[in-house]
């Protein structure tokens, strides 16, 4: 599928699309108690910057990441030759609603920032098949860090309405998991993102057909300086009983 020309140039020549860093990545990968000759699966990888960083991290790997843009994965593939990475990472173009792999296939399936699309609830039941038993999932979501402000619910409300506090996240995963961990994405990671984002959207201003959505992302980005306290993306580290 090919991507809008004003969302490509939004996010055009960012490493990252959703706030994230190293640092907090591989904070992330710490909570995995596993290793050796794992099958890795990213979903909605966009350039794959998490992509690359978990198949440094887990060395005998082998890392298979997909996004419904090619746009991103002709990205990602140049990123993989460039790290010698060919003979273990392989990306698709593919649809998260619909993953072509077989059951059981990986030890451990991983998706930041992108489980929204298809809402937290759903992603986290349709793709336990994909993992092993015993198999770790890691899903970033959008969640409250305190009582919302009245900007930041009415902001979210009309965005992605699975926004919820994070003992209610561990609650919703507990009911087909085994919870191991959570990991807040830091103010630094989104202070980051917009920054490098809003180099973008200065560009994109005279372009009358983008007007709409830069003005949706341009609010996003106020909103969240507002009310930094009030959210973040928090990474949901949890595994699949044997026995579920
Ligand atoms: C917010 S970005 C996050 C990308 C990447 N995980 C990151 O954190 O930088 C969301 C990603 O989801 C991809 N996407 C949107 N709809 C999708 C779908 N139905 N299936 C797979 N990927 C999708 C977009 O192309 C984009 O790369």
């Amino acid at each position: 599928m090919e991507i809008p020309l004003f969302f490509y140039m939004a996010y055009k020549d960012l490493d990252r699309l959703s706030p994230g860093s190293e640092d907090t990545t591989l904070e992330v990968l710490d909570k995995i108690d596993a290793d050796g000759n794992l099958n890795i699966l990213d979903i909605a990888c966009g350039v794959g910057t998490s992509t690359l960083l978990i198949a440094g991290y887990f060395k005998d790997s082998t890392v298979e990441a997909f996004d419904l843009f090619k746009h991103y994965i002709d990205r990602l593939d140049e990123k993989i030759a460039e790290n010698n990475f060919q003979d273990r990472v392989f990306t698709y173009v593919m649809d998260m609603r619909d993953p072509d792999f077989a059951n059981e296939d990986f030890d451990i399936v991983f998706c930041e920032a992108s489980a929204e699309i298809m809402g937290f609830k759903k992603a986290l039941k349709d793709w336990k098949r994909l993992l092993k038993p015993n198999g770790y999932m890691i899903v970033s979501d959008v969640s409250w860090l305190q009582k919302p402000s009245a900007e930041s619910r009415d902001f979210w409300k009309n965005t992605y309405a699975e926004v919820d506090t994070i003992e209610n996240k561990i609650s919703q995963i507990k009911e087909d998991y085994e919870f191991v961990d959570y990991v807040v994405v830091p103010k630094s990671d989104w202070e980051d993102y917009y920054k490098k984002l809003e180099v973008n959207l200065n560009k994109l201003a005279s372009d009358k057909s983008a007007k709409d959505f830069v003005k949706q992302l341009r609010k996003e980005i106020e909103v969240y300086r507002r009310n930094s306290d009030d959210y973040s993306y928090v990474f949901y580290i949890m595994r699949k009983l044997e026995m579920k």
